[in-house]
């Protein structure tokens, strides 16, 4: 007989409303994610501006609420001037970050034509790295002021007249690696950025500013970085951000399920900091967290390994992970970690959105398709509406070296008291049986099943290939019932699942 996940959900289990936000992506110019991906001027589905209307549609239908741009490395080393004015005076350069050739073609201004037709809210990174606060006014003066002044000036003579009014700077991009363009202490750090800040809010007091935090959290710095950037900037920054990803490493599976064990960690450490330097400096504010880069990255594989010596291509193909149906099933739980701390993390951004490990991929003049991890993503996106809940549970547990013992099951909910829909959003972590689910659903009244869906696949391996991209999809899953108010049914072994249910 399966073992049991218990959940007990209840209308006022409440954590935080959902924020659209949680559902930021990331855009970087780095291998084909820019060139080939969002833009393509020569592929049959372009628009007038360039940008290929395939992967547009795929953004929308993906449930993208944000995107967070140029970069990433590549913004520690970015002159943001020379992606604005007539692209045929554009310079290419040298990107140190990734070792390849920048055209330019792609600035500030197309971002923001490509951002509005894909509606999403852009997220803008500046470089303090190889730059400084100067370069972060200019380009703020750039894209938000009124015309009249020099910079805002120029946006209009390049054919954009109204300002963009950019809410969300992020102040430079994991300047605590010593693999960063600028790579500082946390001091070196919190000085520039809090005088970045400074005058950035005193341009523009409603901006959302972000802090680096860690590029992870094993970092050594980690958590000392955080204190030291915080006590420093805490009046000025609104958010402090994180980086975290995830892959299976020499074999070990069960580590892998339970990653989203290391990303909880992760964030109460983070609001742990945030809340000491809050009580230390004796303020009101909280710092929330803007988890601004997240995602399954096969870092040591040979699509991670950017190119050398003299060659410096435009566009080369970097970081284009394959997706399995294990991976899916570990992002899909790395979002329920992001959605149950709300309260908190006020936006994320999965990193990246097209062909760098994206759920989204293309062929040079070519089709676009799903990679396993697209579908997590976008239910979850969708569906995810109203009030997050705290799901309590009971599960059997699962041996594993890196967390010892992790939960098999996982699990978050989202209630609508407007509506009435309640979305479950739930993960068989363990690898080796299935788990007869027993949700006790009776606090939310008389409610209907809408659908029952299940992402999972006997070959935990199996991928969405170009040749192959419907071999894991979310699949009606019929074992699923409501019986007098409890939620019964079976989840697969390495299986996420979104169960819907509506008032009657
Ligand atoms: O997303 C890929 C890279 O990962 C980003 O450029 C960098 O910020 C991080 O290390």
């Amino acid at each position: 007989m399966a073992s049991t996940l218990a959940l007990t959900l209840n209308p006022a289990f409440r954590v935080a409303p959902v924020r659209r936000r949680t559902f930021g992506a990331f855009v970087e110019h780095l291998g084909r994610c820019v060139y080939t991906g969002i833009y393509e001027p020569e592929h049959p589905s372009a628009d007038a501006d360039g940008f290929r209307a395939d992967v547009l549609a795929l953004t929308r239908e993906l449930g993208v609420s944000s995107v967070r741009y140029p970069g990433g490395n590549f913004v520690s080393g970015y002159r943001w001037e020379d992606g604005v004015g007539p692209v045929e005076e554009r310079p290419a350069r040298h990107d140190l970050a990734w070792h390849s050739t920048e055209p330019n073609t792609v600035g500030l201004d197309e971002f923001m034509a490509w951002a509005k037709k894909a509606e999403v809210e852009p997220m803008y990174a500046v470089n303090l790295g190889t730059r400084g606060i100067e370069e972060a006014l200019d380009v703020l003066q750039y894209a938000n002021a009124p015309t009249g002044i020099a910079l805002s000036d120029q946006r209009a003579e390049n054919g954009h007249e109204e300002p963009y009014g950019i809410r969300m700077w992020c102040l430079g991009n994991e300047m605590d690696g010593p693999w960063q363009a600028g790579h500082k202490t946390a001091e070196e750090y919190a000085r520039i950025a809090t005088e970045a800040a400074r005058l950035m809010k005193q341009e523009d007091p409603e901006l959302e500013l972000i802090a680096c935090g860690s590029s992870s959290s094993s970092m050594e710095t980690f958590a000392a970085w955080e204190n030291t950037v915080l006590t420093e900037s805490y009046d000025l920054v609104d958010m402090i951000s994180a980086h975290a990803y995830y892959s299976e490493k020499d074999g070990d599976q069960a580590s892998f399920l339970a990653s989203a064990d290391d990303m909880d960690h992760f964030i109460d450490s983070v609001v742990a900091t945030a809340d000491h330097v809050r009580a230390k400096l004796k303020r009101e504010k909280r710092i929330m967290i803007s988890f601004d880069e997240w995602n399954i990255w096969y870092q040591h594989r040979a699509e991670s390994r950017p190119p050398s010596g003299d060659d410096w291509p435009v566009a080369p193909v970097l970081l284009e992970d394959t997706y399995n149906a294990m991976d899916a099933v570990v992002f899909g739980n790395l979002l329920i970690s992001l959605l149950r701390h709300s309260d908190r993390v006020a936006s994320a951004s999965l990193a990246q959105l097209v062909n760098v490990i994206a759920p989204i991929m293309t062929a040079p003049g070519g089709d676009a398709w799903k990679q396993t991890t697209f579908h997590p993503f976008a239910l979850t996106s969708a569906h995810a509406r109203g009030e997050v809940l705290d799901v309590r549970l009971s599960s059997p547990r699962f041996e594993n070296p890196r967390f010892g013992s992790s939960a098999s099951g996982d699990a978050v909910a989202t209630w609508d008291e407007e509506s009435g829909a309640l979305s479950v959003f739930v993960v068989n972590r363990g690898a080796d049986e299935e788990l007869a689910l027993d949700a006790d659903l009776s606090s939310f009244g008389d409610l209907e099943l809408v659908e029952a869906v299940t992402l999972h696949h006997e070959d935990p391996y199996a991928a969405n290939t170009r040749d192959a991209p419907e071999t894991v999809v979310p699949a009606a899953n019929d074992s699923i019932a409501l019986e007098d108010g409890r939620l019964v049914g079976s989840l697969p072994a390495i299986s996420w699942s979104l169960v819907r249910l509506a008032r009657r």
